[in-house]
């Protein structure tokens, strides 16, 4: 008998384990979207069919996971659950500090209010907003510096999440290296469609800010989905392990922040990890204040072997090519029909270009927020909208069209199986075909700051609140 390559790409996983979704009438999804402020976040997770708000702590957990947490160690000092955990993160990363925190904000938090003061600056390829959000806690400014190609949603590219190298030398020019106390990179970088960084624009960034003496940090929540683009995208890598990929990436730098809710494969936890003992110290001073005792941070010893484990499960080469062909399955349906999305498809999420395909709402209506309800109403469907809710409303008060309106349509890991995507596409094409139906909204209610999570919101042509 001769061996074959199958085409189809299947789960690498079977289920034991299962959770019943709810089905829901279009009056039923209309009544909780209207008591819902029109605001997808405030809808309980019950009336929601598909949830793709996040694949931050969404995933399911494999039974080596479940195996370690039943085994866990809960001792406020010394736990041995930490140091399984401590000699993960540093086998996957290398660095010498591994400091625990609850979540990855936890680490960002740690990190900032440690390293950052006012008038300072940390460029990145692009800051996500809880990392925006602390480093303009101290006082300092948190600049993006996204490479050409981010900017143009349906042209493909490799590596869409690299940084502009150019823009890097000349704010260290400008700014001068007092100024600057770290140069961040985020892999895979989110806030421009999940999108990979390659190992050779990492490497010159790395470079470029250890030239004039400043830390890199990498912001390594999906390092392994960006380690897998690498093996599959950048040559000299094809043969290489995704373990080994993401270790040479963080040979690149001096320390991390991660949330481990994404590919530490948990639904909770995070850490930072540095190589300097000076800086570890007193991060570790501050953890003790903010997040607990250094061998916990604000974790349970459940919560510390559930992460030591699923590091080494996003690294499974099985895993990422189903990961990331589920990704890129459903955009091929989408491209098929015309819909027009960020190409190529990024590691964690599909992200529909909404101003694109709603040329009929203009940006201050909020195309993207009315695609995400729509999606909703029609299917059951939750996405994310990432455009001029979440980022119009300026530190002053007041309003800029977003860059792009777009919907994430983010994918728990091990979650939702092809079924659940062909379903997906079928909604998503058929809101399309139903698309001049579609209100622009306007927003009624808001927080100053972050306030797409609590906003209230009018659909335009809806009577008055
Ligand atoms: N950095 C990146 C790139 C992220 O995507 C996130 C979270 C964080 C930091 C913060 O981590 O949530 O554990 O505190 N992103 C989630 C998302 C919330 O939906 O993209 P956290």
């Amino acid at each position: 008998m001769r061996s074959f390559e199958p085409r189809s790409i299947i789960e690498p996983f079977r289920v034991r384990s299962v959770e019943p979704i709810r089905f829901t009438t279009l009056e039923q999804r209309e009544a909780a979207l209207r008591n819902a402020g029109y605001n997808p976040f405030q809808l309980r997770s019950e009336d929601v069919l598909i949830d793709l708000l996040t694949d931050s702590g969404t995933g399911a957990m494999s039974a080596r996971q479940w195996a370690g947490m039943i085994a866990s160690d809960e001792s406020y000092a010394g736990a041995s659950s930490f140091y399984r955990f401590e000699r993960a993160v540093r086998d996957v990363t290398g660095f010498k500090h591994v400091i625990p925190t609850h979540q990855g904000r936890a680490a960002e938090h740690i990190l900032f209010a440690s390293i950052v003061g006012p008038g300072q600056l940390i460029p990145s390829n692009a800051h996500f907003d809880t990392t925006r959000a602390h480093i303009e806690r101290q006082g300092a400014t948190a600049r993006d510096l996204p490479c050409a190609a981010s900017r143009k949603p349906m042209q493909p590219h490799p590596f869409k999440g690299d940084m502009d190298l150019d823009a890097l030398r000349s704010t260290i020019d400008e700014a001068g290296p007092a100024r600057i106390p770290a140069v961040m990179m985020t892999v895979t970088n989110n806030a421009c469609g999940g999108q990979p960084v390659s190992m050779a624009n990492m490497r010159a960034a790395s470079e470029l800010a250890h030239a004039r003496g400043i830390p890199f940090i990498i912001d390594a929540c999906r390092f392994a989905e960006n380690a897998w683009f690498i093996k599959t995208r950048e040559p000299g890598f094809e043969r290489a392990k995704p373990i080994d990929i993401a270790r040479q990436m963080f040979s690149l730098a001096d320390g991390c922040t991660m949330s481990a809710k994404k590919d530490g494969m948990s639904n909770i936890g995070g850490f930072l990890a540095l190589n300097d003992d000076e800086l570890a110290a007193r991060c570790r001073n501050l953890e003790i204040l903010t997040e607990g005792f250094p061998t916990y941070g604000g974790m349970a010893g459940y919560d510390l072997e559930a992460v030591a484990q699923g590091l080494y499960e996003a690294l499974d080469e099985d895993y990422l090519r189903y990961r990331i062909r589920s990704i890129e399955y459903l955009g091929e349906k989408l491209l098929a029909a015309g819909i027009p999305i960020i190409l190529p498809t990024g590691g964690h999420a599909v992200y529909i270009d909404a101003r694109s395909l709603l040329p009929h709402i203009p940006s201050e209506n909020f195309p993207a927020w009315s695609l995400n309800n729509g999606l909703y109403l029609l299917g059951g469907v939750r996405g994310v909208e990432v455009g001029s809710v979440m980022f119009g409303r300026q530190p002053d008060g007041s309003e800029h069209v977003a860059a792009l309106d777009l919907v994430r349509l983010a994918f728990p890991r091990r979650v939702y199986t092809q079924s659940h995507v062909d379903y997906l596409a079928e909604v998503i094409v058929e809101l399309a075909a139903q698309k001049a139906d579609l209100p622009g909204y306007r927003i009624v209610e808001q927080a100053p700051v972050l306030r797409h999570f609590t906003a209230r919101l009018q659909p335009i042509d809806a009577a008055a609140p």
